[in-house]
């Protein structure tokens, strides 16, 4: 291994640098979030408006969890269960639900990331109209018996390859490939669609805040989407934090984590929206698969010559932001394994590919072998993306402020942060974790359960 710190476990790999830190933390941040939810969000609650409340929240909120998370992981040099119970023995319950997360989650990101790989290939070698033709195709894949299967397992291939290279051979090599092509692809695809007659109307409406439609419905929107889009509450942070070196710089990394994370969704909505606006004339009305497989490939089709080359595009684009996801997902499984249980870490990602196979197969099966099944009126996907989202994250984001805030002592971070150097808004970052964050969070989660409850 490259790079190793003692820990008191055992050797440990860390980061070659402060930058494959932060870009490693912003691959795993920039994800479908940025791409299938935030375009729909700021398009649905008037652009500019939306953007500005993320940009607050992210910048706020989303970077003090972010410090918090990551501090933890740093001071302790463990993943998620074995930092929760090191810095407070009776927090270790909220280890195992952090910990739960990814396994929850992981499964359903392979399924959708089969998808986006499909379209890569669909893109190659289909033609745009047949792609473009309504439902259809899609529909068509999704249900399909075999060939959803096939694309599912390359995309937890390609995942499980890099993670088994290791944290400085695989996912260190990954991310630098990924995340420069990602940001240049990204931005050539906006300056593209920004030079095309039509956009400016698309480009305006992205923009200029529209005050009117300010709401509780949009602040608690825009800080969902600020916890999803900086994989908060899934014990990712706490897992890359526990890779650091002492002397790397905290503050500094998670603003810069955050301000890639809002800059890809900046640019995911500056190529969306002006697209959607080219094509039919209005913001994208669609969210999640429908925007992203049966709402683009429409507005593809409507840029004529170029519809297969920006189809291929746009989504390696968003194979790579979906696949450094994951990637983060698994080695945090895979992190959990080896500290709790002292396994080797060959051995965990055996065991866990067998259980991710299992898992992303039966969410799968909702598609097609056991379409008609539901779990509380719901598609498998939907629900556990539900119970994740929904529920348990906002549930340990809660649970961490609480412990760290008012049990641990925010003072037992703050010193891990001054090791890199002298933190200058230590107060105002106490006063987010006991009191602002705390709030704010219970208010997403009344929100959510409310909804929940009246569907
Ligand atoms: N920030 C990621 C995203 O926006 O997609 C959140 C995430 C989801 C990370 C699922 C990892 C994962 F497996």
């Amino acid at each position: 291994m490259a790079n190793e710190q003692i820990t008191e476990n055992a050797p440990r790999a860390t980061w070659t640098s402060k930058w494959t830190f932060v870009i490693a933390a912003a691959a795993s941040a920039v994800g479908l979030g940025n791409f299938w939810r935030f375009p729909y969000l700021a398009a649905k609650f008037g652009g500019g408006t939306f953007l500005i409340m993320y940009a607050i929240f992210v910048f706020t909120v989303g970077i003090s969890l972010l410090l918090l998370e990551t501090s933890l992981g740093r001071n302790t040099g463990l993943s998620v269960v074995g930092a929760f119970a090191r810095i407070n023995k009776k927090s270790k319950w909220l280890g195992y639900l952090a910990a739960a997360v990814p396994f929850v989650i992981g499964p359903y990101y392979f399924v959708v990331g089969g998808w986006v790989c499909k379209y890569v290939a669909a893109y190659i070698s289909t033609s745009p109209e047949i792609l473009a033709n309504g439902s259809n195709y899609f529909n068509a894949f999704q249900h399909s018996e075999l060939s959803s299967y096939v694309w599912l397992g390359v995309f937890m291939g390609l995942t499980f390859l890099v993670v088994a290279f290791g944290v400085n051979g695989g996912i260190e090599r990954g991310n630098m490939i990924m995340m420069p092509t990602l940001i240049v692809v990204a931005i050539a695809i906006a300056i593209y669609i920004s030079v095309q007659p039509g956009s400016s109307e698309g480009i305006k409406y992205y923009f200029v805040p529209d005050w009117s439609v300010m709401s509780p419905e949009l602040i608690i929107n825009a800080l969902s989407q600020t916890f999803y889009t900086l994989s908060l509450a899934m014990g990712i942070m706490v897992t890359y934090g526990s890779y650091l070196k002492r002397r790397e710089p905290l503050t500094k990394s998670v603003c810069q984590i955050g301000g890639f994370s809002f800059g890809v969704s900046l640019i995911a909505g500056a190529i969306i929206v002006p697209a959607a606006f080219m094509a039919f004339g209005t913001a994208p009305t669609s969210a999640g698969p429908s925007l992203m497989f049966i709402t683009l490939p429409q507005v593809f089709l409507s840029m004529g010559p170029v519809a297969t080359s920006m189809g291929i595009l746009f989504f390696v684009l968003v194979l790579f932001a979906a696949l450094t996801s994951s990637i983060s997902v698994v080695e945090t499984c895979v992190s959990i394994f080896v500290d709790n249980f002292h396994m080797r870490r060959s051995k965990s990602i055996i065991i866990l590919l067998i259980y991710m196979v299992l898992f992303a197969a039966f969410v799968n099966s909702g598609y097609n072998f056991l379409s008609t099944g539901r779990i509380f009126g719901m598609e498998f996907l939907d629900f556990f993306d539900f119970v994740t989202n929904s529920i348990m994250m906002p549930i340990v984001a809660l649970a961490t402020c609480i412990v760290v805030g008012w049990v641990v002592k925010p003072n037992l971070l703050i010193v891990e942060i001054e090791l890199s150097g002298y933190f200058r808004f230590k107060t105002i970052w106490t006063i987010m974790i006991k009191y602002v964050c705390p709030i704010l969070i219970t208010l997403i989660l009344i929100s959510n359960v409310a909804t929940a409850l009246g569907d």
